[in-house]
């Protein structure tokens, strides 16, 4: 038989996928890592983390599946955008991996923007400079570790450090390397201009591929480790986004896709460069050849939830231990409860500062509305409501720039499990939310990009059209839409009114 694996290194651990030619999962397996948070607003990993347990990864589901490694024809690579690894000559790490949640680097972000210019950076990259991209940690390491920075041979994005591990390649593909504020994403190459200007030497950084490339094959030594087969093609894949667009099946115009992960992301296909001219979107290169993306990243949505289940919800979290069943099952069922808008309670989800619509490392999370008759439930619905504000304000700016947006949404990621999520986000967005038969996202796209690069498919759209499911739909209720949108119309006003004091609150923190 033949397969196609997907591995996605992930944030909070690794996951594999492993589909068959028709793109049924055979299985999956996850092993986890460790977050790193040494100061407030960093963020890092040990990128010897994601090694250590991408062997035990893959070792495990060739066990759990009884795959022989020859079974396997392709492997699809993807995991979190922009994080940094920075090798040595010996090509050993040398710092800890920066993420793409790390908030260090202001600073470094305003001195792009005087050295190449504010507009010629968006210009080149279609984007802001934005703190968790890759080009201001290379400064910030540079400035802030020069005895490390000056043995630093190679730069990579965490995916392609798997690569490099499984076959000794230096390569990436050009979905992950929009988000490094180095890259020429109109014409799918770095951009020269930006790295004369940062004096970042363009060797430091690995040969870009179209998502379906062939980037090189399973290293001897590495097959004999995991029990793959020796010259299995890798793929170039796509950052997590990117490939989760295209397992989501948004690889055509009109598509949108609506993700609660720890990130919440808002993914658009675009067959040409749109770019919104206040930079609140990210246009970036589709892991779909030749075409592109544009999303919204909020930095904390299934993030906020988590945090809220971590700190206030330790009695749901015995019950659900008790019904084996997950806390955020029981947390949903309380928020159900409550009524649309939670009684005027409304929650900011800016827990990690945020990307998008306002890059703003010094936002913060807020619960507005606050009165003695609001319950934990309120809370609980507040934070699930103004998690879903915050999408819909991406969805709102993709209409104010006339991208093409289709009758119905593709919900995934955690959030997209819920049901009652899902009723929400169609209520909110007024627009009906379809869930996929799969859900296994971003390893699953990368398993499809796999699949066109090794041949089986002719390209990534007749592959997703062969291979992706309905499984249901939500329908919007028009009144229900009504009723958020009194509340949503504050939630819009908060920000603006409060980034003053976000600003004062960060100086004195
Ligand atoms: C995308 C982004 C996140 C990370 C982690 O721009 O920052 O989605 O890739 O998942």
């Amino acid at each position: 038989m033949e397969y196609l694996m997907g591995i996605d290194v992930g944030t909070t651990g690794v996951k594999i996928v492993i589909i068959d030619r028709d793109g049924k999962v055979i299985g999956t397996s996850i092993v986890e890592y460790p977050l790193i948070t040494p100061k407030p607003g960093w963020a890092e990993q040990n990128p010897v983390d994601w090694w250590d347990a991408t062997i035990k990864c893959i070792k495990k589901i060739l066990k759990k599946t009884g795959i022989k490694g020859k079974e396997i024809k392709g492997i699809g690579l993807t995991g979190q955008m922009h994080g940094s690894v920075f090798l040595n000559s010996n090509y050993n790490v040398i710092y800890p991996a920066i993420l793409w949640c790390d908030q260090r680097t202001a600073k470094e972000c305003e001195e792009i923007n005087e050295i190449v210019g504010q507009d010629r950076i968006f210009e080149i990259t279609c984007n802001p400079v934005l703190t968790g991209f890759q080009a201001p940690k290379i400064l910030w390491l540079r400035k802030n570790q020069p005895d490390i920075y000056k043995n630093v041979r190679k730069i990579l994005l965490p995916k392609d450090y798997i690569r490099f591990c499984l076959t000794g390649d230096f390569a990436t593909d050009v979905s992950d390397a929009s988000g490094t504020s180095l890259f020429d994403v109109k014409n799918r190459k770095w951009s020269e201009e930006i790295l004369e200007k940062l004096n970042i030497e363009i060797d430091l950084l690995p040969k870009v591929y179209e998502g379906t490339e062939i980037t090189g094959y399973i290293k001897k030594d590495i097959a004999k480790i995991t029990g793959l087969s020796e010259k299995t093609p890798v793929v170039a894949g796509g950052g997590d986004q990117a490939s989760g667009g295209v397992g989501n099946g948004i690889v055509e115009e009109g598509l949108i896709s609506v993700t609660i992960g720890t990130s919440g992301v808002v993914f658009a296909h675009s067959e040409k460069v749109i770019v919104d001219p206040k930079g609140r979107l990210h246009t970036f290169c589709h892991a779909v050849p030749g075409k592109w993306h544009l999303m919204g990243v909020m930095l904390s949505a299934g993030g906020s939830f988590r945090w809220l289940r971590d700190n206030l919800c330790e009695e749901e979290k015995k019950q659900a231990k008790k019904r084996k069943i997950d806390p955020y099952e029981i947390m949903t069922e309380k928020a159900k409860d409550i009524p649309i808008g939670c009684e005027g309670l409304i929650f900011l989800p800016y827990l990690t500062g945020e990307r998008c619509p306002y890059p703003d490392p010094n936002a913060k999370g807020v619960f507005f509305g606050l009165s003695l008759k609001h319950t934990k439930s309120h809370l609980i619905r507040s934070v699930m409501e103004g998690i879903t504000f915050g999408l819909k304000d991406s969805i709102e700016i993709m209409k104010e720039i006339n991208l093409p947006i289709g009758e119905k949404f593709i919900a995934s990621g955690g959030g997209g499990k819920s049901s009652f999520w899902c009723q929400m986000m169609a209520d909110i967005f007024g627009k009906n939310i379809i869930r996929l038969e799969c859900q296994e996202g971003a390893p699953f796209g990368a398993a499809i990009l796999a699949s066109v690069g090794v041949g089986i498919y002719k390209d990534v759209k007749s592959a997703c059209k062969k291979i992706l499911k309905e499984k249901d739909v939500f329908k919007f209720d028009i009144n229900n839409f009504k009723k958020y949108e009194k509340f949503y119309g504050i939630y819009k006003e908060l920000y603006t009114k409060l980034k003053d004091s976000f600003d004062k609150l960060s100086k004195i923190l």
